[in-house]
């Protein structure tokens, strides 16, 4: 049975809002409230999308925050006197009037779209807001529908992770969703633009940025067509990069954008640098198909390619692959549809037949970045492989990486080998050595902060690095390694001058 079609957004209606806002602070409508009611059972459930201990938890509670979060996140349907109670300002009317719920024939109430709190925390402070969206599968017990607008998920969380958070002018977010990058980067830029394909999505954005006090533009088209002829500071995008197949009911906007492969990221990625100012950047995640036998960056590589010609330097991150079935898999899942489904096979059957009808092998994840430098110069490709994770905020990370990529673009190798790099204080020296042997066969440079890289280098590039305290050029200390170790000076400059370059545009040294 085909799901029905989802509930209409909800009104940002003025002159109700200020009392919706009321009843949420007055019942501590927050993530902290709810791990403290819910406790850290039912809170790993939730993670693992399993509502029941939750739905425990919360059944035997009265007070206003249990009767919220049952009602707007987990399908709870509360009889009308005990809403009223937990929105004394707003009231049910109130509440059906912004489009929040509606009344049952039987005296309960059910709710129309999710409303959850999110916490997060960047280099401004501590962030608490309500977001809405469509309620979610756990909320309806069906799967998602085509048009669905999603509330804040994981790869929303790991965009907003790794978006450096310099002030700015102005931001674009594009496929804003229900609007959590364009309310992030509403506290570090003047002007913030979302767009979406989606008016639903631009309704939902529309309404939870009125409910939090932030100011958004809101403009409904596709890709970059709303924002022609503008350039921005910063640009943000979670696309719609799943690869689907086309013609299956799997395909929804919010994951795929009715594109087939991962041909979205293409025609963005060719428009994308136009829209970028001077010093401007792009931070996106996407995923990309490999061809069998390819290297993994074919694809990112040729979607770049637009923007090297103009001078802008691209830089993208494999996070993870996956193989066409484990990816079919993922997908099939996220939509709502299990292995027990009559629906299954025949689903991930054409997953697969669309990935063999053009030689994929393997599913790339990651991030995409761009930077048009301040002073036009010769744009660099770098495309990298990062298996760790990271911890805590990475924007600032990502953003120091990009001014380095800059400067070292402008940065002769002599300029290089006459500046007095610093060894950054979160990288350790990692050797692997055969049981009861003098010599390493493997050296690691390794990353305690930012993407966490482990890199490969001779003993050689080793102790240069242990002697960069910004005390001596990285040419004096190279002249005294070769000179202790009886190495050839020129063949070691030659070889490793590489390889410095990219120890600073990691972060692991700082000029
Ligand atoms: C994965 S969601 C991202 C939502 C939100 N930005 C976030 O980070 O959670 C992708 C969004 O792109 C929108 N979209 C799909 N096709 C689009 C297109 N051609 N142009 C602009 N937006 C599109 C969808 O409606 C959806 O809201």
């Amino acid at each position: 049975m085909p799901t029905p079609p989802p509930a209409a957004p909800p009104r940002p209606l003025p002159h109700l809002l200020p009392a919706l806002r009321s009843d949420l602070r007055a019942a501590d409508y927050s993530v902290a409230r709810a791990e403290e009611v819910l406790g850290p059972v039912a809170v790993g459930a939730l993670r693992r999308e399993d509502p029941a201990p939750a739905r425990r938890v919360l059944a035997a509670r009265t007070d206003a925050f249990s009767v919220l979060y049952a009602l707007f996140t987990l399908g709870a349907r509360p009889p009308r006197p005990a809403l009223e109670q937990a929105l004394p300002a707003l009231t049910v009317d109130g509440a059906i009037a912004l489009g929040l719920v509606r009344e049952e024939a039987d005296g309960t109430v059910a709710a129309q779209v999710d409303l959850s709190p999110y916490a997060a925390s960047d280099d401004l402070g501590e962030i608490r807001w309500w977001i809405a969206s469509d309620l979610s599968e756990l909320a309806t017990g069906a799967p998602l529908h085509p048009d669905h607008v999603l509330g804040v998920g994981g790869a929303s969380l790991t965009l907003a992770r790794i978006t450096p958070r310099r002030r700015v002018d102005s931001v674009l977010d594009l496929g804003c969703g229900g609007g959590i990058q364009a309310m992030h980067a509403s506290r570090h830029a003047r002007r913030v633009v979302a767009t979406d394909l989606s008016a639903r999505a631009l309704a939902f954005a529309g309404f939870t940025a009125a409910l939090n006090g932030i100011e958004i533009e809101l403009r409904e088209g596709s890709l970059l067509d709303p924002v022609a002829g503008e350039t921005f500071d910063l640009v943000v995008s979670n696309p719609p990069f799943v690869i689907t197949p086309r013609g299956e009911e799997s395909a929804y906007t919010y994951r795929d954008g009715g594109r087939a492969g991962d041909t979205l990221l293409a025609a963005l990625l060719e428009e994308l640098p136009a829209h970028l100012a001077p010093g401007g950047t792009a931070v996106m995640l996407g995923n990309w198909e490999i061809s069998t036998g390819a290297a993994w960056d074919e694809h990112p590589r040729a979607w770049f390619a637009p923007a090297i010609a103009d001078g802008v330097h691209a830089w993208v991150v494999q996070r993870d692959r996956e193989d066409p079935a484990a990816y079919a898999a993922t997908w099939a899942r996220d939509g709502g549809v299990t292995t027990r489904d009559a629906r299954w096979e025949p689903l991930i059957g054409a997953w697969l037949d669309d990935f063999e009808a053009r030689d994929v092998e393997g599913i790339g994840f990651g991030y995409l970045l761009l930077r048009r430098p301040a002073r036009p110069t010769t744009a660099r490709l770098v495309a990298e492989e990062v298996h760790g994770t990271g911890s805590g905020t990475l924007g600032a990370h990502m953003g120091e990486s990009l001014d380095a990529l800059e400067h070292l673009a402008d940065l002769g190798d002599e300029e290089l080998l006459a500046s007095r790099p610093v060894r950054a204080e979160d990288v350790v020296e990692r050797r692997h050595l055969t049981p009861g042997a003098w010599d390493p066969m493997l050296i690691e440079l390794v990353q305690g902060g930012g993407l966490a890289r482990a890199v490969p280098l001779s003993q050689t590039l080793a102790a240069t690095v242990g002697a960069c305290d910004g005390t001596l050029t990285l040419g004096q200390i190279i002249s005294a390694v070769c000179a202790l170790t009886d190495a050839d000076e020129a063949q070691v400059r030659a070889e490793e001058t590489g390889r410095l370059r990219e120890l600073v545009r990691t972060g692991m040294l700082q000029l």
